[in-house]
């Protein structure tokens, strides 16, 4: 019997998951649009969060989860997050993956910000990411051929049902692939911002691709600022991960003021909003912000990635000051899914970043996503290895190159539409700027999707109206949130925030109750 064919778009860690738990069951395609080495996962470094301590437990992490999500998170999502993660992780442990461990084999747990427990397991020091790609790679060799440089430029969508994927290579030839399952694993939208910590090729093109065919997206106003991006002479070098500041590191102003204390009682480890609009508060008064990492023993051997960071932007490491700036980072919004990754279009599925089945809520807790990548991708695999009987349907395409390009279309170029993201829809917003930044946008020609006629269109061209499509999305949606929640932060609404001041304030059914109390609420059932 012939086996169903899979698609996969993306080469990041629910990706592989994904594609090494179907292999041997389904015909696997896995298309990447660059190198598969191009995704936000190889760059990961903080680590994966996980419940594995004997001091810890699911609840807890739960409650952090929550916490950190503003309570916008979906539960069940979170609790099957939090509950199938530990063993996913050791399965991953006994399969031959190795975190940093101390001699006796027990985990070297890191902590980042709005965790009450050390609960981050990292690998190669602050390489984790990196580490477990290379695992994940080395588990799929000789089982799937990755075809990078094949850009999925549109969905097929037949009688109400995702059918596979038209693609274009780097000189413009087009291909289209059927399948009776088609998955978006491309990550995020963080590239469509001045600053982020993302690959520059993560620039939304999944949420487009689903908008266009019909599906439901959700969300879309969430974005995640990380506080600290090394960034000097206007330039972004990459990532400094939290986990330094979980080890000690402080930030402060050029003349020595510790620029937390005071604002949250977590302080430097408070939730990544928080710290970012501090940081960019001092930023836009025209002081510099850095990292004071003089208290944190062999930081090269702990932070190897950071330390190689540090030297490409010629940082001299015994100063013990890392120049930072926020940058974006994570997108809690995305394709609407249910727990199994199924989307409102029958067919398409969606894992990782670019998905949102509410698991995040408003804000990500730190180093949940690796294991968001994990968890779902096992869950979609487990309900596609159920499924065997959906036919596969071909219907006929025009074939491009005999077909006369539309007309010519108005589009802005890349960086203005980053200064317009960054300027107006950035760590603050307002009803004035998002305005100003959806006018702007609606002056250019991708709004008529049935008019569009993609595959006729230049790569370039996609890519832009890609693009496009993320901001106006996402402007709207920041519109109609007329509220401060998470990584929406409307600076002409008050805050409502659940989780500002820690333990004390978390509010559920409009009651206060204290972090045991609602610890105990998630333990019988409730959560
Ligand atoms: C970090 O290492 O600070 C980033 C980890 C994450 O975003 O989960």
């Amino acid at each position: 019997m012939n086996k169903e064919n899979v698609i996969i778009i993306g080469s990041g860690l629910a990706a592989l998951t994904l594609a090494n738990r179907l292999v041997n069951f389904k015909n696997v395609i896995l298309l990447t649009k660059g190198n598969r080495d191009q995704n936000n996962s190889c760059k990961a470094q903080g680590g994966i969060a996980a419940a594995v301590s004997k001091s810890d437990n699911w609840k807890s992490h739960m409650a952090d989860t929550m916490t950190a999500g503003c309570q916008y998170n979906n539960k069940q999502a979170v609790r099957v997050l939090v509950q199938k993660g530990p063993n996913l992780i050791r399965d991953l442990v006994e399969q031959g993956l190795e975190f940093d461990h101390d001699a006796q084999g027990n985990f070297l747990l890191g902590r980042e910000g709005a965790h009450h427990e050390r609960r981050i397991l990292h690998a190669g020091g602050d390489a984790t990411g990196k580490v477990l790609m290379e695992f994940m790679h080395a588990q799929l060799v000789d089982k799937v051929a990755i075809k990078e440089g094949e850009t999925v430029i549109d969905l097929l969508v037949n009688n109400g049902r995702c059918i596979g994927v038209i693609t274009s290579n780097q000189e413009g030839e087009r291909s289209t692939y059927y399948a009776q399952h088609t998955i978006l694993a491309t990550g995020g939208c963080g590239a469509l911002y001045q600053v982020t910590s993302n690959d520059s090729s993560v620039a939304g093109d999944g949420l487009a691709l689903a908008y266009r065919a019909g599906a439901s997206l959700s969300d879309l106003e969430f974005i995640q600022f990380h506080p600290t991006m090394l960034y000097i002479n206007n330039q972004c070098y990459g990532l400094v991960s939290e986990a330094v500041r979980g080890e000690g590191a402080i930030l402060k102003t050029g003349n020595g003021h510790n620029i937390m204390k005071g604002v949250h009682v977590l302080e430097d480890l408070a939730p990544r909003d928080v710290v970012a609009r501090e940081i960019q508060k001092h930023i836009s008064k025209g002081e510099n912000v850095y990292l004071d990492i003089s208290m944190i023993v062999n930081f090269e051997e702990k932070f190897p990635t950071i330390t190689q960071l540090c030297e490409s932007a010629n940082i001299d490491l015994a100063e013990a000051k890392i120049p930072v700036a926020p940058g974006a980072h994570f997108h809690m919004g995305g394709v609407k899914t249910n727990q199994l990754g199924e989307t409102t279009l029958p067919g398409l599925y969606a894992i990782g970043e670019v998905a949102c089945n509410g698991v995040h809520g408003a804000n990500r807790l730190a180093s949940n996503s690796l294991l968001e990548g994990i968890v779902f991708s096992n869950l979609l695999a487990e309900h596609l290895l159920t499924q065997t009987n959906a036919q596969l349907v071909r219907f006929k395409i025009k074939d491009p190159s005999t077909s006369a390009k539309n007309k010519q279309l108005v589009l802005p170029n890349a960086s203005d539409l980053k200064k317009l993201m960054t300027d107006y829809v950035g760590i603050e917003r307002n009803q004035s700027g998002l305005m100003h930044a959806k006018q702007w946008l609606e002056k250019y020609d991708f709004l008529d999707v049935n008019s569009l006629d993609i595959p006729y269109l230049t790569n370039e061209e996609i890519g832009i109206i890609n693009r496009l499509t993320c901001c106006w999305l996402i402007v709207t949606s920041a519109l109609s949130r007329t509220e401060s929640r998470g990584g929406h932060f409307r600076s002409d609404f008050p805050y409502r925030d659940s989780s500002r001041w820690g333990d004390q304030q978390i509010i559920r059914n409009n009651k206060e109750v204290t972090r045991f109390e609602e610890m105990k609420y998630i333990e019988v059932g409730n959560g």
